[in-house]
């Protein structure tokens, strides 16, 4: 069993020591352990070319053309069956690295998408996709913020749940380590390195195990699927979505509290499912149906419609 722990932050600094305390209780656990600190690792943004899902389709691996240090990271996670993700915030999300890296990694890796080319190339005998996109991972995340107050780190958890949604990674648990800045150093405060010792402990205690039997470390929050606590108001009365998990419930106030109740057939089509995203799968393939016919049936004035923006303020670098 092989755990991860990724570090975002500085070298020696909070992420670093946070990740490796949680670590130390996995290798404790039974876990062959490794970690790194990416602080220094090139890790551009995803340029939308395409290039990854195209060489799926045409039955090669899904490989990204940009050659930097996301290569050997997207290689680090694939071969992990659990990670350990420890992730400063910036400006109340996650530092941008690990948004670069999800985009690159989520999209390119959607499990419907390699599910439905790995059926077809089994059915035609081809070269199989690589086989540890279709491995169980598991994931524990920890935000980690200088502030206060839990406010200023509002948008870290939620953010890191992307990591692994396109790839159905199962989400063991997770702690929002705010306040750091008072606390001064992690270790000053033992029982801090409890919980996240507890955490990387359940992480390695929940890999094998089927999705459905791992149970949750960390504060329950109000979505069931993703725990976290982020709900949009869909216009429909009191129906209110989970924006990570795509799943609506309806909203009401028990004894002055707010409380959600997501209907199972909800949950079943959260966005981390495969369900989920074959839903997703289905809806990109319905909408370039549409496409097609839109580029054909403006095929002779679509030219002219465009001109007018292509020649209009050329990029002031160029
Ligand atoms: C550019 C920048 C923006 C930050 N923004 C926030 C913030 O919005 N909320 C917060 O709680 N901490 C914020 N912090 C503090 C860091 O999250 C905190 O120092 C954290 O411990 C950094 O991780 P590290 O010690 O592993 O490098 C910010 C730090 C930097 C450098």
């Amino acid at each position: 069993m092989k755990v991860l722990a990724i570090s975002m932050g500085r070298k020696n600094h909070n992420c670093d020591i946070i990740a490796k305390q949680a670590l130390m209780a996995a290798e404790k656990a039974g876990a062959d352990v490794k970690f790194v600190n990416t602080m220094n690792m090139e890790i551009s943004h995803c340029r939308g070319c395409g290039a990854c899902s195209a060489s799926r389709d045409r039955g090669g691996q899904i490989r990204c053309v940009l050659k930097d240090d996301y290569l050997a990271l997207e290689k680090e996670v694939l071969d992990a069956d659990g990670i350990i993700l420890a992730v400063p915030v910036y400006s109340i999300a996650p530092t941008g690295q690990l948004v670069n890296f999800f985009g690159r990694f989520g999209a390119a890796h959607d499990l419907a998408s390699a599910t439905v080319e790995q059926e077809k190339r089994i059915s035609e005998g081809k070269e199989l996709l690589d086989e540890r996109l279709f491995r169980k991972h598991y994931v524990a995340f920890i935000s980690v913020g200088g502030a206060k107050t839990e406010n200023w780190t509002s948008m870290g958890l939620p953010n890191m749940y992307m990591f692994g949604m396109s790839t159905v990674m199962k989400t063991v648990g997770q702690i929002n380590a705010y306040d750091m800045g008072r606390r001064t150093s992690p270790v000053f405060d033992p029982a801090f390195m409890e919980n996240i010792a507890g955490l990387g402990k359940h992480l390695a205690e929940s890999i094998g195990k089927e999705y459905s039997d791992v149970t949750w470390y960390g504060e329950p929050g109000i979505c069931p699927v993703c725990h976290n606590k982020l709900l949009s108001p869909t216009g429909n009365g009191t129906e209110v979505e989970c924006p990570l998990c795509g799943i609506c419930g309806e909203l009401s106030v028990e004894n002055g509290q707010i409380s959600v109740r997501f209907p199972e057939k909800q949950k079943l089509r959260a966005r981390n499912t495969l369900r989920g995203l074959y839903e997703h799968h289905y809806e990109l393939h319905d909408m370039m149906e549409i496409v097609q016919k839109n580029i054909a049936a403006h095929k002779d004035d679509m030219g002219e419609l465009l001109a007018p923006y292509f020649s209009y303020a050329p990029d002031y670098r160029e």
